[in-house]
């Protein structure tokens, strides 16, 4: 395919194999010719090119107003990779074996506040509650109440700023969103400096994740700067909250509507009960034999992913397929394009976690780049396993309350609550005692 610019123009709406590609305007333009679906291979072409550096990740750049221009989706290149590196300190396997123990009394308390036979409650409200509490307590230290509910609302208000129209004039959510962020900033900078200081210098700081990610070192032995350390600690937070809530959301939704899978979590997690001391903290160990849980949790992500996609942008052509993609065009994959195709997974509206069990995966092999919810390329999610540590522990306290959770909207639609779905009118639901053989 040649590089001309007629070439270019005469190629580029051709390509196939992607969702979308645009210009630099507001307004996709769909190739007449191409399909509007995506495979495996096209996500593995953008995590590539993005690692050679031909593509990048790219949000909305109003978003990093509020989000900061620091957070790691705003940073590539060599300064991104170093930032990974730091998180793997906060966000690794060492640093979340340090914290489960008080995630999991947190979950355990969370469950028996809301959770009561006879009450109810919208599940989307109690989960999105749960996971700013656990984000931000484990992340800061933040425990007291008072405290928790101040910063909750703050970082609701500042949230909505980043799904409305970015117009910065008084009474605008933007305008609101900027000042909660400028209030969030001023606890988080407290935060910092005091763990900086050791001024409350007892051995729980350095159970804590921000303590963790002051600690961290990148290859060169350099830290994080105090306005990296705050942007990415608010994006932290941000990435945990309405990801994990509306991934709980809906597999709640799913055990409800698939009594047998209800029964085999109730399984696990007896069995895995009934190897602990009275009080005996979960651990690790016990996230990760968590296996039907977390096959469950993958299953709910792949039909329902929160995130729904991303958009890459060319830093140069690139060849695709034989066609040309020019330098400063957009793509848009999403998710759903491998998730919900039976090219990847067999009858793939239905909802069967046995796909993501050990057993089945190791014999039937799932492609490579066709499960995609964490994203792909280099900005991959790094939370993964902090997200698979809080998620399972709420289905861990669940099941094990015996309870029974009925909707009170049966009918009730997926909407959207940008930039994520949810459930139309919060998911309200009627808890009861579990006695019938399910939960014996
Ligand atoms: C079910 C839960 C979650 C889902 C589905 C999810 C999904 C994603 C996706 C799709 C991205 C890529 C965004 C992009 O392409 O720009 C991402 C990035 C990220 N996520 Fe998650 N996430 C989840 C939970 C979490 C949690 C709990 C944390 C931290 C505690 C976290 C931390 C991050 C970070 C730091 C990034 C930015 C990576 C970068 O730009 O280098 N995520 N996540």
């Amino acid at each position: 395919m040649g590089h001309s610019a007629h070439a270019r123009r005469a190629a580029a709406p051709r390509l196939h194999g992607f969702g979308l590609a645009w210009r630099n305007t507001a307004i996709p333009v769909l190739p007449p010719s191409g399909r509007a679906d995506q495979g495996a291979d096209a996500n593995r072409f953008l995590a590539n090119g993005e690692n050679r550096q031909e593509l990048r990740n790219l949000w909305p750049a109003f978003t990093f107003d509020l989000l900061g221009w620091k957070a790691p989706p705003a940073v590539h290149g060599a300064q991104h990779k170093r930032q990974r590196q730091i998180l793997s300190g906060c966000l690794g396997l060492g640093a979340l074996q340090r914290v489960v123990g008080r995630a999991d009394s947190m979950t355990q308390k969370h469950v028996e506040v809301w959770w009561r036979n006879g009450e109810r409650i919208s599940v989307v409200k109690i989960v999105r509650n749960y996971s700013f509490h656990v984000a931000f307590s484990l992340l800061l230290g933040t425990e007291g109440e008072k405290t928790l509910s101040r910063m909750e609302g703050l970082f609701r208000a500042w949230a909505r700023g980043l799904s409305g129209l970015p117009v910065n004039l008084p009474g605008t959510s933007f305008r609101k969103a900027m000042k909660a962020r400028d209030q969030l900033r001023q606890h988080i900078d407290s935060v910092i400096r005091q763990r900086q200081q050791g001024a409350a210098g007892d051995s729980h700081d350095s159970e804590e994740l921000l303590s963790q990610l002051i600690l961290a070192r990148d290859e060169h032995g350099c830290a994080l700067s105090v306005e990296e350390l705050r942007d990415v600690t608010l994006f932290i937070v941000f990435a945990a909250y309405e990801t994990a809530a509306t991934t709980l959301t809906f597999a709640l939704k799913f055990i409800e509507d698939n009594p047998s899978c209800h029964h085999r979590l109730l399984q696990e997690h007896k069995a895995i009960a009934s190897q602990k001391r009275a009080g005996e903290r979960m651990s690790w160990a016990d996230i990760t034999s968590m296996r039907y849980t977390w096959a469950v949790l993958q299953e709910t992500l792949r039909l329902r992913p929160p995130a729904l996609g991303g958009v890459k942008e060319t830093l140069k052509d690139i060849q695709y397929d034989g066609y040309t993609i020019p330098k400063g065009w957009k793509i848009l994959f999403t998710m759903a394009a491998t998730h919900q195709n039976d090219e990847y997974f067999r009858n793939s509206s239905d909802f069967d976690p046995s796909r993501f069990e050990i057993g089945k995966l190791q014999k039937e092999r799932l492609s490579p780049f066709s499960f995609v919810a964490f994203g792909i390329g280099p900005h991959i999610c790094k939370g993964i396993d902090f997200a698979r540590m809080s998620m399972s522990l709420y289905i861990h306290h669940l099941i094990l309350g015996k309870f029974r959770w009925t909707s009170l909207e049966p009918n009730e639609k997926i909407s959207w609550c940008l930039p994520m779905l949810t459930l139309s009118k919060g998911y309200p639901i009627l808890i009861s005692a579990c006695n019938t053989s399910l939960c014996l």
